[in-house]
């Protein structure tokens, strides 16, 4: 029987690649993603170093919960794909496409660790950072829930509903998490930028953004092949308000952890208020990557910092679309 994009196979299936691949796009995301490998050890943090000494403590303490958030969501979002979305996956170029996302979350797990022991970091306290931070620990465990109820079988992805827990999944994952989250914790370190510290900690962190911005693609192509393959999924309002709705209440949780963190403070030169159009105009993207329509409507991304000649190469990357890919 021959399957979609997710489903049911055996092990002898699906392992011959073809001249003209079913789902061409990720070939496409399979080949960017191999000529986006970095590798840590090549960044020189030396003077990093010495600059994470002269932080104050409220940048020291941001520092510290930035860094620890990526080192405990790097093999997170591996395990999710690894344990949840690779076992469903069909098509090879895509699971080609996935495993060199998952090589990725190794090389970025390992540039944390890097920071951590170069830094010498409390590492107990760096992992435990999601753990002891209610808020930080909320945003892992809304991907952890929808994640454990698809694995080990528990979801049957040749039914409708075992498909719609799926694409869930990788919503969470890919979009909730690294396309917002991630995006909103990247913020913090390029605002770094504009106070001369940390510069290869920053190079290696525009680095990781690129990676992500490929990852999100992943997961944006995932959930539309899937939708347009079973568009029995987008006649259910309920599935499709649910999936918007789950967008905007991330947007809520990913704001009140930034209201806890610069309350009304600056820091790095950049303010809570800054952040929250940030992140609404992020939002707004994912929704329209989606097909949905914008909610928040903020005309421009607000961080003064990412209008910067060193930094325009990277807007793209923060305003992921298909069109804007074509030139990586
Ligand atoms: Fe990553
Ligand atoms: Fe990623």
């Amino acid at each position: 029987m021959s399957k979609g994009f997710i489903g049911k196979t055996s092990v002898r299936d699906n392992i011959r690649l073809s001249e003209n691949p079913k789902y061409p796009v990720f070939k496409t995301l399979y080949t960017k993603q191999k000529k986006a490998v970095w590798f840590p050890e090549e960044l020189n943090i030396q003077q990093d170093v010495l600059d994470y000494k002269s932080l104050t403590p409220t940048e020291k303490e941001l520092f510290d919960s930035a860094v620890g958030y990526f080192a405990s969501s790097e093999l997170l979002v591996q395990n999710v794909l690894g344990n949840g979305f690779f076992p469903v996956l069909t098509d090879p170029y895509a699971k080609m496409s996935f495993t060199a996302q998952m090589f990725m979350e190794d090389i970025h797990s390992d540039f944390f660790e890097i920071i951590i022991n170069s830094f010498d970091m409390d590492r107990k306290r760096v992992y435990d950072i999601t753990l002891e931070d209610k808020l930080l620990q909320e945003k892992q465990e809304l991907i952890i829930r929808a994640v454990d109820r698809i694995t080990y079988g528990k979801a049957d992805p040749d039914t409708l509903e075992g498909k719609k827990q799926i694409l869930t999944s990788i919503l969470l994952n890919n979009i909730i998490q690294e396309g917002l989250f991630f995006y909103s914790a990247f913020a913090h370190f390029f605002a770094m930028k504009d106070t001369g510290k940390m510069k290869n900690v920053v190079s290696g962190v525009e680095l990781v953004l690129i990676d992500e911005s490929l990852h999100l693609q992943n997961g944006i192509e995932a959930i539309l092949t899937i939708i347009e393959e079973n568009p029995q999924i987008v006649d259910d309002i309920n599935f499709v308000e649910n999936i918007r709705d789950t967008i905007i209440d991330a947007v809520e949780l990913e704001l009140n952890y930034l209201k806890t963190k610069f309350g009304g403070t600056t820091i790095f030169g950049v303010s809570y208020k800054e952040l929250e159009q940030y992140m609404k105009y992020i939002a707004d993207r994912r929704l329209e990557e989606l097909g949905f329509d914008p909610q928040f409507n903020i005309p421009n991304n607000p961080l003064k910092f990412l209008q910067k000649e060193d930094v325009k190469k990277l807007t793209n990357f923060f305003e992921v679309s298909s069109t804007e890919y074509t030139n990586f």
